[in-house]
């Protein structure tokens, strides 16, 4: 009976450390236009509409910090994305992830969750 007891006050603990170490990053609204580059994503400004992607390449992880007309492009091993995280060239095979955004009207910001 105690072990079960500890195992299920184990799950609560480790559950609920994992929602402390969620991370956000928040930019100012302002400053966006195009395609911007921040350390751990990228935001898509386009008729403003946003896309906000993983700056991780799905190949080896390198970080995307470079476009080229419509694609991101990896600086590592020439991986190519669209604007939308697909894949236009390998290696990588993945797609970027999309990352949960909020906007803030009232400050005037974009919350992205990391
Ligand atoms: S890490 Fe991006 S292409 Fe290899």
């Amino acid at each position: 009976m105690g072990l079960l007891f500890l195992g299920l006050w184990q799950r609560m603990v480790d559950s609920k450390s994992k929602n402390e170490t969620k991370k956000s990053a928040v930019v100012p609204l302002a400053g966006l236009t195009g395609v911007n580059f921040f350390e751990e994503f990228i935001v898509i400004k386009k008729d403003d509409q946003f896309e906000v992607l993983s700056s991780k390449c799905t190949h080896l992880g390198c970080r995307i910090d470079q476009q080229s007309q419509d694609k991101l492009m990896c600086p590592c091993h020439g991986s190519s994305y669209k604007l939308n995280g697909q894949v236009v060239t390998g290696p990588a095979i993945k797609p970027l992830p999309q990352l949960a955004y909020q906007i803030n009207t009232d400050q005037q910001t974009l919350t992205v969750e990391l």
